[in-house]
């Protein structure tokens, strides 16, 4: 292997979630969910109905594999009991349409659009909810089991509990430290159940995608060689097992960090953790979904250390360093997706990773003869190379799925954000490939970066 050609089975790909592409959201029976009233997604890229297009597009591009998620309530109007049809009939024509393409399926279950039902009784903080979801799980594979082999669970749970429930900037808009905790809980419990059901119904690839990132100072990240102080030190290492040892450790260790047991129980109590619940969670799983798309940057605070940890949240300052950054602001460091893969591969040696999203926000102009997105290229480029570089020290990782295919509807802000290969005139519905798209095309057909 050439420092620049991948392993000959590597799969390439791209991304979507269901709400921030499908539109729709009225028709066929689909019932309400948490996003739809909190930032309306109207007609987002119509992939509800162009789908057959979009197919098109992925084969055009020439992708092996096309990771998407499914809509709970879709499937579930109410979240749990009456199963509707038409919901499923979308998914298993996408499936068809995929496989006559030659493009492998990867299904998301959970990618953020809980079933407004459900949280009317109390969403995720609830119990309940964690079985509601493994009984979800196995509608879904009962309908497209037979052509589905790989199954993600969660989509980014931190993002989900704690955006969702502390910071209140993603739906369903909670801001309570305690709700957070347990809705983290319950859908590391979801995951556990799911996992068990797609595993006893057949499923052959099991596994769960989540948002990491190397922790580091600014010091760390400009490599201006300071010696971490310990102040610094602590608050990494805080950051690092709120936002990443609590999902991982339960679900590849069964346990949970001392450190982060004692946060909970001074903030939710761990009433809601039962016995028997940690085994559930850590059920075997066959691979690591990996979003990454920067590096956390945190400083210590001065005053008594924050048990919660978001951008925003007080006495941790999520900062910011003299690095490029893409239209999000988010620091430009491939050097780190090298670390990530590395550190994942020493402390789970036997995980098979996938980066299952990463990609770039940048502000792209409309020409007469397309996008020309050389920043979008570049951003795709660098990371493959810290990716390449990873896998040539050790790290098993299977593919990479660029977020996105099309640009899409970005959650808390909307439209203005344009993570896709694809541009989308979200007027006409018009695609045009961008000039990254094209560049990726050569890269896959090529198997590789050029020298
Ligand atoms: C992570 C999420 O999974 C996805 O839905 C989002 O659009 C991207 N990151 C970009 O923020």
């Amino acid at each position: 292997m050439s420092r620049t050609r991948f392993p000959e089975d590597f799969v390439w790909g791209t991304s979507t979630s269901a709400y921030q592409v499908e539109g729709a959201n009225g028709e066929d029976g689909r019932g309400p969910s948490i996003w739809d009233s909190f930032s309306d997604s109207g007609a987002a890229c119509d992939h509800y109905h162009r789908y057959p297009d979009d197919v098109r597009l992925m084969k055009d591009l020439g992708v092996g594999a096309y990771r998407f998620s499914v809509s709970w309530p879709r499937v579930l109007p109410e979240g749990a009991g009456r199963v509707n049809p038409a919901g499923l009939d979308f998914y298993d024509k996408l499936v068809d349409e995929l496989l006559d393409a030659g493009i492998k399926p990867y299904v998301t279950l959970y990618h953020w659009d809980l079933p407004q039902a459900l949280e009317e009784r109390g969403g995720w903080p609830e119990r309940d909810t964690a079985y509601r979801f493994a009984d979800y799980a196995q509608v879904v594979h009962d309908r497209l089991g037979d052509r589905v082999g790989t199954w993600l669970t969660l989509n980014e749970p931190w993002v989900a509990a704690f955006i969702g429930h502390a910071a209140g900037i993603h739906a369903p808009g909670r801001k309570s430290a305690a709700d957070a905790f347990t809705a983290a809980h319950h859908m590391l419990l979801g995951h556990g159940l799911a996992a068990r059901a797609l595993r006893a119904a057949g499923a052959a690839e099991v596994g769960v995608a989540l948002n990491l990132a190397p922790v580091l100072t600014p010091g760390q990240v400009t490599g201006s060689g300071k010696r971490l102080s310990e102040e610094d030190a602590e608050a990494v290492d805080r950051i690092d097992q709120l936002m990443h040892g609590q999902f991982l450790e339960p679900m590849l260790r069964g346990r949970y960090p001392e450190r982060l047991l004692e946060i909970v129980d001074r903030t939710a109590g761990l009433g809601h953790v039962r016995d028997g619940d940690l085994e559930i969670i850590a059920q075997p799983i066959d691979l690591l979904g990996v979003n990454y798309y920067a590096p956390c940057v945190v400083q210590a605070q001065p005053g008594e250390p924050a048990d919660l940890a978001y951008p925003g949240s007080e006495n941790i300052l999520f900062t910011t360093v003299p690095t490029a950054v893409t239209a999000m602001g988010w620091a430009i460091v491939p050097s780190a997706l090298t670390l990530l893969l590395g550190r994942l591969s020493r402390d789970y040696p036997d995980l098979n990773l996938m980066i299952t999203e990463n990609g770039a926000d940048f502000a792209d102009t409309v020409t007469g003869d397309g996008v020309h997105d050389a920043d979008r290229v570049s951003f795709i480029e660098e990371h493959l190379r810290a990716l390449l570089t990873a896998v040539e020290q050790g790290a098993k990782v299977r593919g990479y799925l660029v977020w996105s295919l099309l640009d899409c509807h970005e959650w808390a802000d909307g439209y203005q954000r344009r993570f896709g290969l694809v541009h989308v005139d979200f007027g006409t519905q018009r695609r045009i490939m961008k000039d990254s798209a094209l560049w990726y095309r050569d890269v896959i057909k090529r198997g590789g970066l050029g020298d």
